[in-house]
């Protein structure tokens, strides 16, 4: 037996150690025949001692089950996002920025990444073991995707070396790489099944499987490259971030350098545009990022991203296509927005047959017109724009002016001098209404599911909501009696009304539709308020500005919109009508809430204290002795009577390995 646990050990820690030179150096040592040899032994040694299974062995990265949905879990700091440079001027006024930040007139110094086209995620590791992954969500909270994470070939389970942090979170992109992406569509198609448009959509669809089997069949890969919390560590720069999680073994890119001063940002982003068609993954740009952390908080953060990062783009696909028509669209704001219809076209990944054209100005500064042939164009994740008119079908088609009046309520819309956008101003718009009720229904807002476009107008129509709250008085009778709508649906209707009362601050502020107030400055603002309307509803423009993340612009919106009684009456009549306010999950769990745990003989994976307090963070009590109310006893090794004190009293008797497993189970 000792023989059987050192082998198994020790393949453990060979197969570890190649793989590390494998994914992560990209340097093997060993041919692939050997390490499956390696590997094949270690599955058969456990085969034969499935007692000696450890979660954290390399042949146990699909050890789960399907689930049936993915929880949800707080990032413990957001994730956010990066602001972008969509050329090179772009590049030299962030640099310009970055040195008004810093008071300095010196060279900054910066570290320049790809931008790698996958999907972020964050990974969390307590001393040293993998125990969750979460997707970055909308950057507070993220899906629990632990399973799927760990059947990334590339990413270790257990970090390499002997001194971990007891909490290490890092930040990633999940990709796949061109050459598996070829051979994973050659495998659909051969099994009959549909092939992926691109590499991101197979590995965002990968990662959101609920059968981590299937996710293992896709050959993820992931890189590293911003830290979370890290305990007990505090970098000085981020290369030494890059080159510490290197060495305990986690991905990082390869192309990533320290770059100093602009002129050498503008080389190192034209030599990758270069270079792009050459790399074995996709990326849609770089990232250059403050390399000293200090510099980082001097520069400090907006609401969505850092001052202190930037992407730099790279030039979008274009193609050409021919407008159909014009129409104009009414928002919840009263802004008309022209949209073209197009010729459908094939771009970067999506079929574009809409196009925003924004306003009469943009119209007029690029003269677009009914039948002109256009070159659009979309990069990445940004919404596609018409770049310039290549051909007029002819001479005769007239000049696209958007009406002065509302087409909703044909009320004259307005466009006052020095703005680009021209509004309805009737605030009886019901157009305008319309669009107020869908936004608070909205899945992010208040999430009232059933309540779509065609009901709403119905609703309004028939008169049964004349203003936000009413839809908290709506009958089921009354519901059921509109067209295409049955008992049931009316039913389900009224359920689900019911079920969005239980919201929380952020989601009801969002859902109210201030304007520049979106779903991040609500977060922000429910944070500070911890979750108090008055408090929030009677604060002063000044008070509103002091709040980090909240500009002059934001501040006035708000004020604006409090002083319209009639919003704080719909709020009001929100509450009376039953509308509660939780406070947000916070993201520690309480998984062992009602539990009483004790500890007896020596914990050999971590003392004593830091195990009291894992079970007090999850919501359990600790003791020393064992009480008639103790429900879980941890037994270490080296035990004594209490082992057989706790059986008789049917006490849960715990292995150090069962412990750590409960958790996590959270
Ligand atoms: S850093 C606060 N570095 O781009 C900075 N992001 O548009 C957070 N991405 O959500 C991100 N490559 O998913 C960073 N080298 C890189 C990246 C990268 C790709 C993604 C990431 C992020 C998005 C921002």
């Amino acid at each position: 037996m000792i023989k059987t646990v050192k082998r198994l050990n020790e393949l453990k820690k060979i197969i570890e150690e190649h793989n590390y030179s494998y994914y992560v150096l990209d340097n093997p040592i060993i041919s692939d025949k050997e390490w499956d040899t390696l590997f094949r032994e270690l599955q058969e040694l456990e085969k034969n001692n499935p007692s000696l299974i450890d979660k954290n062995s390399p042949t146990q990265r699909v050890g789960a089950k399907p689930l049936k949905g993915f929880k949800t879990a707080a990032h413990r700091i957001p994730m956010l996002s990066l602001s972008n440079a969509m050329n090179e001027d772009e590049l030299i006024s962030f640099n310009e920025r970055i040195k008004k930040l810093l008071e300095t007139t010196h060279k900054i110094e910066y570290m320049a990444e790809p931008k790698l086209d996958g999907i972020g995620v964050e990974l969390i590791y307590q001393d040293g073991i993998l125990i969750r992954g979460l997707t970055r969500g909308d950057g507070f909270e993220g899906e629990d995707i632990t399973q799927n994470v760990r059947t990334i070939k590339s990413l270790p389970l257990k970090l390499i070396g002997q001194r971990f942090p007891s909490l290490l979170e890092v930040r990633g992109e999940v990709f796949i790489k061109i050459s598996d992406f070829d051979k994973l569509n050659e495998t659909q198609i051969k099994k009959g099944l549909q092939v992926f448009a691109n590499p991101r959509n197979a590995a965002a669809g990968s990662l959101r499987q609920l059968d981590p089997k299937i996710t293992s069949s896709r050959p993820l890969s992931i890189n590293c490259y911003e830290p979370g919390i890290i305990e007990g560590k505090n970098f000085k720069t981020h290369q030494e971030f890059l080159f510490y999680i290197k060495n305990l073994g986690l991905p990082v890119n390869n192309m990533i350098k320290k770059v100093s001063g602009v002129k050498n940002v503008i080389k190192y982003h034209n030599t990758l545009e270069l270079k792009r068609n050459e790399l074995n993954y996709e990326i849609d740009g770089t990232v250059f990022k403050l390399n000293n952390y200090i510099e980082r908080e001097k520069a400090g953060s907006r609401s969505r991203s850092p001052r202190w990062a930037i992407a730099g783009k790279f030039k979008a696909q274009q193609v050409t296509t021919e407008i159909v028509s014009i129409s104009v669209q009414v928002g919840r704001t009263g802004a008309l927005t022209p949209v073209a219809k197009v010729k459908p076209v094939y771009v970067s990944g999506v079929t574009v047959t809409n196009i925003t054209l924004h306003n009469q100005d943009e119209i007029e500064r690029k003269d677009i017109r009914i039948g002109d042939s256009v070159l659009i164009e979309r990069s990445g994740d940004v919404i596609p724009k018409i770049v310039k008119v290549v051909k007029r079908k002819n001479n005769k088609s007239p000049k696209y002016k958007i009406e002065s009046s509302c087409p909703s309520c044909h009320e004259p819309s307005i466009k006052i001098e020095g703005d680009a956008v021209t509004r309805c101003i009737n605030s009886n718009c019901p157009a305008q209404f319309k669009g107020k009720i869908q936004h608070f229904c909205s899945k992010l807002a208040m999430n009232i599911e059933g309540l779509g476009e065609k009901i709403i107008e119905q609703l309004i129509e028939n008169k049964l909501i004349k203003k936000l709250d009413d839809i908290y008085s709506l009958k089921e009778n009354e519901i059921a009696k509109l067209d295409r709508m049955g008992e049931k649906s009316a039913q389900n209707i009224i359920q689900s009304i019911n079920l969005s009362k239980k919201t929380t601050f952020a989601k009801f502020i969002y859902a109210l539709g201030i304007r520049n107030v979106g779903e991040h400055t609500a977060k922000t603002l429910e944070k500070y308020y911890n979750s108090n309307l008055e408090n929030f509803i009677n604060a002063t423009e000044d008070q509103l500005i002091e709040i980090e993340e909240i500009g002059e612009i934001v501040a006035q919106s708000i004020i604006i919109f409090w002083k319209d009684e009639s919003n704080v009456s719909t709020i009001n009549n929100c509450i009376i009508k039953g509308v509660q306010l939780l406070k947000p999950k916070s993201n520690t769990s309480e998984h062992l809430n009602n539990t009483i745990f004790a500890f007896t003989g020596t914990l050999e994976l971590m003392n004593r204290n830091d195990a009291k307090k894992k079970v007090e963070n999850a919501g359990g009590l600790t003791k020393n002795s064992l009480t008639k109310k103790t429900t879980h006893l941890v037994a270490g090794q080296k035990t004594g009577s209490k082992v057989e004190k706790a059986k008789k009293m049917g006490i849960i008797i715990l292995s150090e390995n069962e412990f750590l497993e409960l958790l996590n189970k959270n």
